[in-house]
Order: structure tokens, then C-alpha cells, then sequence
């Protein structure tokens, strides 16, 4: 389908045939860096097309960083790498998927776009509607969605609501409003989310060449476990090796219900992205750590916040908590006889990769709990020299 706009609306959604000719679909001047972004990128392996509006704002092409701590905690000469995914625009990976969910949703004439979240997934949806100049609802459990992401979502301009109930409520009452079609839902039930975030998978084989050995990260819904696996045999053809990393998903404790097998009905975790008790994407998960001889294990509150810790004194990466069961989980894979997947026994430089999913300042409460007062001092050099105490 073709839509008709204006100049400024062309601007927006980046679809001028002057900047087609330059290899850039802004046609906006002020956006010469518009051509970055995971569909200017990738559109061969997503469900866009030439009359697809691109609504862009820079995501993907995350770093993906050597951590020579994380490696030496592995041993036998393995590297670990960690995708930061909390550079996106929002500050997650849940931007990747967003780009292609909302971009659709406007060739398709939509005017408001839904979702259910546990923070992130707001925060995109907000902030891509705004771009795409579109309604946004996000329907949120009460009381449970950390203070960065509930402050990006109305800075946004979103309809916040806020439901009695958890994230499993609030995707089934979306899944409802979204058969009434007034909305898009946008959350990784669309397809066209999952489509988006395998980006990742790519830019880790474009960057090293080949996937690696092993991927770890953490599982909510399951939409993220499911894009990679689909974005690393997608790109199969593509590489040269013929090899798939082993996937490794982790859940936390008290919200694991592919862990055990069996809806979880009240989830708990400090981890709120994660807090998910029936996942959406269950079975695709499944096939993921299945085909890939890989596993799912559970990692504590108490894992997730040390690691958290671990991650930013010795590696500089400052994580929100759900990203930090990732690490929690590399950690378990090598120290705990307890580990579904043990690397004591891995062969000798292996590469890893973690991914971390969002960024530490989206979810302050959870640190500032644990700093202490911050007390003035006289200010004088003694003073302070005296305070630094180092
Ligand atoms: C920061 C973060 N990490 C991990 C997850 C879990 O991802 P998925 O729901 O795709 O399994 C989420 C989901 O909201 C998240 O926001």
C-alpha cells in the first residue's frame, strides 16, 4: 500500500526518493545519519519494502565488547564478549524489534499502537509512536515497573495505564484490545518485533566473523532467545563457518517457568523485565535450546545483584538487573556444581557472548537501595583527601 504525505511527515518517517538516491531513506537533511539503523542495515532479511515508512531513531549496531575480567573468570583461554545492548535509543534491546513493528504499522495506516510491558518494551513503544507522530497505549502492572522506564514512557507521551494485576494480565488484555482493531500491538507476539531484534544475531556473526560457541542471556518472554536463534540460522548461509552457538537462557528464580516446566502464577524477582510467570514466546524458547544443545537454568536475586555489581567495577558496563542474569548465569555455568551447563570442562579458547539487554540507569532504585548516605565534608583539600581515603 502507498501513502501520501506531507513534506514534514516524509521527514519523519524517512521515505523521500531523494534520499533513496543518496542510500538514505530520510529525506530530512538535519538526519544525515539516518541511514544507520537496523532496517537501512538489514532490509534484505526483514519484512520491509520500498513503500515501507522507516521509523528510525539509530538503533542497533550495539557494541560488542571484550571483557578480559569476564574471561579470566571463564579460564582455558576462552573470550567473552558482551552485546551491550543498552546503548539502543530507549536504553534496551527491545529498539531492534520496535524500528520494524512500528515502520509495518504505518505502511499498514496505523494510528495507535499497544502494548503490555514490564518497562522496556513501553519505553521503545513510546518513543518510536512519538517519532512516527502515532497514538501509544502501554497497559503496565501497577506498582511493579522500575522509575527509569516508567519516567521515559510518559516523557514519550504515552497513554500509561496501569492494571491491578502483572504482566501476564496486561499482555492478555492487550491480546483482547488488539482483536478489536484499534491498535497494533507491538508487543514480541507481533512477528515483526522478533524480525527486528534477530539484528543482533547478525551484527555478532558480521563482527566476529562467525557465531560464537556459546550465547547466554537472560529469558522474560522469550521473544529475545527466540529472535537470535532465528537470526543465527537465518544467517547461516551467510557465514562461512556452518556453526551455531550452543543458546543458554536464563531465567530468574523465582520467575521461571520454563525452567520448571509449568506456569509460574505469581513470578517474584527484583529482576522486574523479567518478572513474567507464562511466557508468550514458551515454545519457540524451547526449540531454541533444544535444537542448539543448549539449556535453561535459574539464577538468584542475590546472583543477579552481585553480578550487577561484578560487572560495572570490573568490566565499566552498568546493567539494570534483568541483564545481569546473563553474567549470573556465565558465573554458575563455571563456578556451581548445580549448573544445568557446566564450561569446567569446555574446550580451550572457546568464544562466549552474553547479552546484556538494558541499561543500569533505567532502574536506579534497586542501587540507590544499597548506597549509603552521601555525607558532606568542610570544603577544604585536607577535607576531602581525607574523605577519598584511598
Ligand atoms: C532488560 C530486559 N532483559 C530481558 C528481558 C527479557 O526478554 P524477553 O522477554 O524477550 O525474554 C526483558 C524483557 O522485557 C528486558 O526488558
Amino acid at each position: 500500500m502507498s501513502i501520501e504525505r506531507s513534506e514534514a511527515e516524509n521527514c519523519r518517517a524517512g521515505a523521500s526518493p531523494a534520499s533513496r538516491a543518496f542510500g538514505n531513506r530520510s529525506g530530512c537533511p538535519t538526519t544525515a545519519r539516518q541511514n544507520r539503523g537496523v532496517i537501512a542495515r538489514y532490509r534484505d532479511f526483514l519484512p520491509v519494502n520500498d513503500e515501507t515508512p522507516v521509523i528510525s531513531l539509530g538503533e542497533g549496531d550495539t557494541p560488542l565488547i571484550y571483557c578480559p575480567e569476564l574471561s579470566k573468570r571463564v579460564g582455558r583461554g576462552c573470550h567473552v564478549f558482551v552485546k551491550n545492548e543498552g546503548v539502543n535509543p530507549t536504553g534496551s534491546f527491545k529498539d531492534r524489534g520496535m524500528t520494524v513493528a512500528v515502520s509495518t504499522a504505518m505502511e499498514r495506516g496505523a494510528r495507535a499502537i499497544i502494548c503490555a510491558s514490564t518497562g522496556n518494551t513501553s519505553a521503545s513503544a513510546a518513543a518510536y509512536a512519538a517519532r512516527a507522530g502515532i497514538s501509544c497505549a502501554v497497559i503496565l502492572p501497577a506498582g511493579k515497573i522500575a522509575s527509569g522506564k516508567l519516567l521515559q514512557a510518559f516523557a514519550y507521551g504515552a497513554k500509561i495505564v496501569a492494571v491491578d494485576g502483572n504482566f501476564d494480565d496486561a499482555l492478555r488484555i492487550v491480546r483482547e484490545l488488539g482483536v478489536e482493531g484499534d491498535f497494533v500491538i507491538v508487543n514480541s507476539i507481533n512477528p515483526d518485533r522478533i524480525a527486528g531484534q534477530k539484528t543482533a544475531a547478525f551484527e555478532i556473526v558480521d563482527e566476529l566473523g562467525e557465531p560464537p560457541d556459546f550465547h547466554l542471556l537472560p529469558v522474560g518472554n522469550a521473544g529475545n532467545i527466540t529472535a537470535y536463534w532465528a537470526g543465527y540460522r537465518e544467517y547461516h548461509p551467510h557465514q562461512r563457518s556452518g556453526r551455531l552457538p550452543v543458546m543458554i537462557g536464563c531465567q530468574a528464580a523465582g520467575a521461571a517457568p520454563i525452567f520448571h516446566n509449568r506456569i509460574i502464577e505469581q513470578p517474584e524477582t527484583i529482576a522486574s523485565a523479567m518478572r513474567i510467570g507464562n511466557p508468550a514466546s514458551w515454545k519457540q524458547a524451547r526449540a531454541a535450546i533444544e535444537e542448539s544443545r543448549g539449556a535453561v537454568d535459574v539464577v538468584t536475586d542475590e546472583e543477579i545483584l552481585a553480578a550487577q555489581m561484578w560487572l560495572a567495577r570490573h568490566e565499566g558496563i552498568f546493567v539494570e538487573p534483568a541483564s545481569a542474569a546473563a553474567i549470573a548465569g556465565l558465573f554458575k555455568c563455571c563456578d556451581s556444581n548445580e549448573a544445568v551447563y557446566s564450561f569446567r570442562n569446555i574446550s580451550e579458547g572457546r568464544r562466549i557472548v552474553c547479552t546484556v539487554t538494558g541499561h543500569g540507569l533505567k532502574d536506579p532504585d534497586v542501587i540507590m537501595q544499597r548506597m549509603r548516605e552521601l555525607k558532606s565534608v568542610p570544603a577544604t583539600v585536607d577535607d576531602v583527601r581525607r574523605a577519598i581515603d584511598l
